[in-house]
């Protein structure tokens, strides 16, 4: 594959400096310039002042110069003009007006962390021991951004921007309102969805394991109830395990773990999942304002003014 990673994304925000606070304190260590870092993904999240939230960039790693030459021909036959300069190519997506930018980066290694033990039925993996997901005290530090979800007014024209224009793959689709789609071997680096206005429905962040979705989404609800928009639960598409948070400019964050992995020479088989099979598998039921967040209304009335 000649894309490799989600690098980075930039978002835009009424309130940047509670907006910032709360990245900070959902674990991302604080860097320059408004960036907020990971522990194995480095820089990934820029926050910036904007009159309403919205996904401004999205910064997307490719292996070679001539990743962007392709892509850039790709584009400008789907009638978008991207601008390439040296090892970057830069262009619109015309609907939601998200910068999409390419480099030529490299790739990110992850050092392996041990499987967590988990004894089952005839097999002990931790003998005379307490559970670590029930002894670990360090606050949750997020590995890596794994993806972000576009709302858009027309999913067909947003897909085909990063499918046939970036190169991105199709892992799953929902109906014909969405698309998991994935620029590495994770299941999904962008979900685009279709929505009644264009909008960042939510980013995602990958932990350790289940324990620590559940450990960093309690840290985040300690005496802030009304951060909490969904979990835990476990995605069918994807599989992941996760939990939805709120940030103070509406924006969900996700704490993820065990996300389906696609190897660039693995078979894989996209299924179509119509209603809420795409949605989750199990978990509590997705409360009405994950579909439609609460200020989708002002969204829509901010967009046409
Ligand atoms: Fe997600």
């Amino acid at each position: 594959m000649a894309l490799h990673r989600l690098s980075a994304i930039t978002v835009g925000v009424p309130n940047p400096v509670e907006t910032g606070d709360y990245y900070a304190e959902f674990g991302l260590a604080r860097a320059a310039d408004g960036w907020f870092r990971t522990r194995d993904g480095g820089d990934q999240l820029r926050i910036v002042h904007a009159p309403t939230r919205r996904l401004l960039e999205a910064r997307i790693g490719a292996d070679d110069p001539d990743d962007l030459g392709a892509a850039a021909a790709r584009l400008r036959r789907l009638g978008v003009e991207p601008v390439l300069a040296g090892t970057e190519l830069t262009a619109v997506e015309p609907v939601t007006g998200v910068r999409a930018v390419l480099r030529v980066e490299p790739r990110i290694l992850q050092e392996a962390v041990a499987p967590t033990p988990y004894n089952g039925p005839g097999r002990v993996d931790r003998p005379g021991v307490r559970a670590p997901g029930v002894l670990r005290t360090d606050p949750i530090r997020p590995r890596k951004l794994g993806h972000a979800v576009l709302g858009t007014t027309d999913a067909a024209a947003t897909i085909a921007f990063f499918r046939d224009g970036l190169g991105f793959r199709t892992s799953d689709l929902m109906g014909n309102v969405g698309a998991f789609l994935r620029c590495s071997t994770d299941h999904h680096n962008i979900l685009v969805l279709q929505a009644p206005v264009s909008f960042l429905h939510h980013t995602s962040w990958q932990v350790d394991d289940v324990d620590d979705v559940g450990r960093g989404a309690m840290a985040m609800l300690e005496g802030r109830p009304e951060r909490h928009v969904w979990g835990l639960g476990r995605h069918h598409a994807g599989s992941n395990f996760f939990w939805y948070l709120k940030d103070p400019a509406g924006n969900f964050s996700e704490y993820y773990s065990d996300m389906d992995s696609i190897p660039e020479d693995a078979p894989w088989t996209p299924e179509v999942f119509e209603g809420a099979k795409g949605l989750f598998n199990w978990g509590p039921p997705p409360p009405p304002s994950f579909i439609n967040p609460e200020d989708l209304a002002a969204l829509m009335t901010d967009a046409h003014t």
